[in-house]
């Protein structure tokens, strides 16, 4: 895939730096490996993105409550034990209602990504939601294994896919597939780039993206 990718970006001007957007990268271990890799070909600036960056953790007492980045309570611990019941674990939040203030907030983003972060002015890790994207526009954007049937019904997948492509710039890249299991976890995947207010597909894996023609007749600014 980051050899896909890195063989497409040498369709955009020579001459510049080229943005990345990482969205949906979990821990974002894979979106270092594509900035490492496409660092060693050309000029990168990277965003590595998830909607859920990070956990919270309040406390009451010998209590903790775990919240997602939606706050919903994802997990109550009292002292060493925790619950399975996902209806105890909300009732026993309520009942106890931590103050926020105090709350302790984790990173989801993998040690070694957030390091980076601190290194390197041009690796960033940040929280977007594919559903309303940042409008900041990147040469190249990419979503794998989170914008699929597997994942999220049609229609929502094609308000996010709408959605994510306006937020390439004219001549850039857009990035769609997943890992796929049945292949021995090979890309099915396509790369895209955007032609004015279109998209034509540049590079295909293991038959594409499953939502292609979906993307191909796609009006980017519409
Ligand atoms: C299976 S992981 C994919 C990780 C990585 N892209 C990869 O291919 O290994 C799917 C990711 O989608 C993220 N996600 C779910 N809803 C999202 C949303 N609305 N916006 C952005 N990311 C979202 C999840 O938090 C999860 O990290």
């Amino acid at each position: 895939m980051d050899a896909a990718i890195i063989s497409a970006t040498r369709r955009l001007p020579v001459d510049k730096e080229v943005t990345v957007h990482d969205m949906a990268a979990s821990d974002g271990i894979t979106s270092l490996e594509l900035f490492n890799r496409l660092s060693q070909e050309r000029p990168v600036r990277l965003t590595a993105s998830d909607y859920y960056d990070e956990i919270s953790a309040a406390r009451k007492g010998v209590c903790w409550v775990f919240y997602d980045s939606d706050n919903v309570v994802l997990q109550v611990a009292l002292g060493a034990i925790a619950l399975r019941s996902k209806r105890a674990n909300e009732f026993l939040a309520w009942l106890l209602s931590p103050s926020f203030a105090t709350r302790t907030r984790v990173s989801l983003f993998h040690p070694d990504v957030i390091a980076k972060t601190k290194s390197d002015g041009r690796f960033m890790a940040t929280r977007d939601d594919f559903f309303s994207p940042s409008p900041v526009r990147y040469d190249v954007v990419r979503v794998m294994n989170a914008l699929g049937t597997r994942n999220f019904p049609r229609l929502q997948i094609e308000r996010a896919v709408t959605a994510v492509a306006k937020t390439v710039v004219d001549g850039g890249l857009l990035v769609f597939g997943r890992s796929a299991d049945e292949l021995d976890g090979r890309s099915q995947a396509t790369i895209f780039q955007r032609l004015q207010n279109e998209f034509i597909a540049v590079a295909d894996m293991a038959g594409g993206y499953e939502l292609r023609d979906f993307v191909l007749k796609l009006q980017a600014d519409a």
